[in-house]
């Protein structure tokens, strides 16, 4: 098989596998919870609908094929730019069918846009080549499977009866109650970001060295249990333990736990339309970097930086390289991480062991997005590609960079470098954390004299 082939093979099943799950999320609710705003943080489900299929034919049919706009009277309604969340419900969108049409028309003719393209070629530096890589192909596998995680979200915040099932993660391996609570990460410089990862965004590039010093990582995310624990102790009623923007907001919100988490006689949470008893195994969900990081305070700890959680997940020390993933540079299979909405919920804490980093720490991909301590700031290097709204025009201080993924998270979306970032406020993503202190001086993991 050429490279052609198998780069044009490896699109198509990717950009069916988003549909698919699309297909799913879509199905799953009659049509007027399909046009229903379930929340003013996110869209009505039909409006990711024809917004996926959007950016699909801008991407590759006009930008790639060098087609004209199909319906250039629609394009306005479906900029996530022109248009906040809160007011797409009162656009004159396409209805379901209409939607459901407009995605079938346009993925028909990129399939065979695939077969007319030459995807290998020769390697072009990132920002001067669509198709070098296949890249935009993959940028828009990526986007709809980002979407198929928002609409996952949009399902957590939907009331009624529920509409979605999946079965349960694998249990815990039978040393996960035996884990040490932490990793130490030696410190010393390693390789942050990518320049070499094919369909990696723009804010994950370019690969540049940073010094880490050591540290040491929570082995797994916070467990429900602990978090629980925080809030016996009177965790949100102490101003102490929070930032003062994040005790301004604690008092204005009135958070007292984790988002759909409620109290009757024990702590409940709501999944997917189901109340059950919060499980104290699993990673907490559904707290925003506020509580992380008050949490983490409590704790006398504090969370990792972008950076740290980068070098646990990536370094390995035999090879002084960073790795794709933490378990190596081959692709996600099921028993490594649990990502791709195969559960719709996070696995318990030490799950996982074969996804495990060089550090030991389990489930750094998949399960929970992790909030870091960190703005969300450009790389050295950066350049915007292929348009500035990916992430430039976020860069700053208010919001703050998640990594590794969740449960809802497909595969294709997810690898090491990828970088998410939101406002230290929202609870609706698929957010928890893990912890972190800084290691006494003298462990600075200087590789042993050589004889
Ligand atoms: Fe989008």
């Amino acid at each position: 098989m050429t490279t052609n082939d198998a780069l044009a093979d490896r699109i198509a099943a990717e950009l069916i596998a988003a549909r698919d799950r699309t297909t799913a999320l879509t199905t799953a609710v009659d049509e007027a919870d399909l046009v229903r705003q379930h929340s003013p943080l996110m869209s009505p489900l039909v409006w990711d609908l024809a917004h996926i299929a959007n950016q699909e034919e801008l991407w590759l049919l006009r930008e790639v094929g060098g087609h004209e706009s199909l319906h250039p009277e629609i394009n306005p309604l479906y900029d996530a730019f022109e248009h906040p969340r809160a007011e797409r419900p009162t656009l004159p969108l396409l209805g379901p069918d209409e939607a459901r049409g407009y995605g079938h028309e346009v993925r028909g003719r990129v399939l065979d846009l695939i077969g007319r393209t030459r995807l290998g070629g020769p390697p072009a530096p990132f920002g001067e080549s669509l198709t070098a890589n296949a890249f935009a192909f993959g940028m828009v596998a990526q986007h709809e499977a980002q979407h198929d995680e928002t609409m996952l979200a949009t399902h957590q915040l939907r009331i009624g009866p529920p509409a979605l099932s999946a079965p349960a993660p694998p249990p815990a391996p039978a040393d996960a109650a035996t884990l040490p609570a932490e990793v130490l990460v030696a410190g010393g410089p390693f390789t942050m970001g990518t320049s070499s990862e094919p369909w990696a965004l723009d804010n994950e590039r370019p690969a540049h060295e940073v010094e880490v010093a050591a540290f040491y990582l929570d082995t797994t995310p916070v467990t429900s249990a602990a978090y629980a624990r925080f809030i016996a102790d009177g965790g949100y009623d102490d101003p102490r333990w929070w930032t003062a923007d994040g005790w301004e907001h604690r008092q204005r919100a009135g958070l007292t736990a984790p988002l759909f988490w409620r109290w009757d006689g024990g702590w409940v949470r709501d999944v997917f339309g189901r109340p059950e008893p919060v499980a104290p195994d699993e990673p907490v969900l559904h707290v925003c970097w506020y509580e992380a990081d008050a949490y983490a305070r409590w704790a006398g700890r504090r969370l990792p930086t972008e950076a740290e959680w980068e070098k646990a997940a990536r370094y390995d020390p035999a090879s002084g390289r960073s790795r794709r993933f933490p378990w190596g540079d081959e692709e996600w299979r099921p028993e490594l991480a649990n990502l791709g909405q195969r559960h719709l919920r996070p696995a318990p804490a030490g799950s996982y062991p074969l996804g495990a980093a060089p550090c030991g720490a389990r489930q750094l991909i998949g399960d929970v997005w992790e909030w870091t301590s960190s703005d969300f700031r450009p790389y050295p290097g950066f350049t915007a590609w292929p348009y500035k709204e990916y992430s430039e025009v976020f860069f700053g201080p208010e919001y703050k960079v998640l990594r590794g993924g969740a449960f809802g998270v497909s595969p294709v979306a997810c690898r090491g470098t990828f970088r998410n970032w939101d406002y230290p406020i929202r609870r609706q993503i698929f957010a928890g954390f893990r912890t972190a202190r800084s290691a006494p001086d003298g462990l600075d993991g200087a590789a042993p004299e050589t004889a």
